[in-house]
């Protein structure tokens, strides 16, 4: 295994995800349309979920125009969707393609950026249903698809406040929390049975609107952009980190 520095600095061979199928959520915009794009250079048949229909045809066309291999959309609503939508994308998936072999749980939302005293209990429910619920029961019902990969790597998402707690960050930050620990959970479960790897990826302080929802003063143009941060998603995502499990990963370098 490379060190988390080595992650940063890696450079993929060219099409070394050539006959991966990854599924991407949140792959209209920010982090997941990179990494979309960036999959779909590699060689990867890639799967492009969202909620907005439109933003994934963006990522779609700039895929396309590339001549890189023709994604699949799937639009899907984290908030609204049940266990059965899940397992119908799943045997979507085993119809269409047979296994899944990679997996990355990038889509979340904010919430409020307010002290916990004053969090609407509703909007608790909603960031805790997109950004953990969801994707525990997305995880839980493609185990079948993932188990047909003979190296099949599923990454969370989390955030440097998933780490250490802080004021006015709320749901958002206890929902990376959470994801933090589902995936600690998983991984101690699946080590060493079979070939399915999961990890946890800290993205850091990245251009994105989300980004600029949270911190509406910072200069954007001070930020690392999608793109640059994507050769650790690149490694986790590729034979090269095979046997790589539980691990929870910064894809910059602190204080970047
Ligand atoms: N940017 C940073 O500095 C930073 C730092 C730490 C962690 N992260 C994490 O990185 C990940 C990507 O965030 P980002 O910065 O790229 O922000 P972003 O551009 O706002 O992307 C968030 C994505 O999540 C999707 N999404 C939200 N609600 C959804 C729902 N109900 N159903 C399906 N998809 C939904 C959004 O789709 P719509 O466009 O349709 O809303 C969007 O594509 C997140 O997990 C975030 O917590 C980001």
């Amino acid at each position: 295994m490379l060190s988390n520095s080595e992650m940063i600095s890696y450079r993929p061979p060219s099409n070394h995800l050539f006959g991966r199928i990854i599924l991407i959520t949140g792959a209209g915009s920010g982090i997941g349309k990179a990494a979309a794009f960036c999959c779909a250079q590699a060689g990867a048949k890639v799967i492009l979920a969202g909620r907005t229909t439109e933003t994934l045809e963006a990522t779609y066309s700039l895929i396309v125009e590339n001549n890189y291999q023709e994604p699949s959309i799937y639009p899907l609503d984290l908030e609204g969707a049940s266990t059965s939508d899940y397992e119908l994308l799943s045997e979507s998936i085993a119809n269409q393609f047979g296994r899944l072999d990679g997996l990355l749980q990038n889509a979340s939302i904010l919430g409020q950026r307010t002290p916990l005293t004053y969090y609407s209990p509703e909007l608790w429910d909603k960031v805790m249903q997109i950004n953990v619920t969801s994707q525990f029961k997305m995880t839980q019902c493609l185990i079948s698809v993932l188990e047909k990969s003979s190296d099949a790597s599923v990454i969370y998402t989390s955030s440097g406040v998933g780490r250490i707690g802080r004021a006015y960050w709320g749901a958002y930050a206890v929902s990376k929390f959470a994801i933090e620990g589902m995936a600690q959970v998983w991984a101690s479960e699946i080590d060493g049975l079979g070939s399915i790897r999961m990890n946890v990826i800290n993205p850091g302080a990245t251009k994105t609107q989300m980004r600029a929802d949270a911190f509406p003063a910072e200069d954007p143009e001070s930020l690392k952009k999608p793109l640059e941060i994507m050769p650790v998603y690149m490694y986790l995502l590729g034979p090269d980190s095979s046997g790589v499990n539980g691990q929870s990963i910064d894809a910059q370098l602190p204080n970047k």
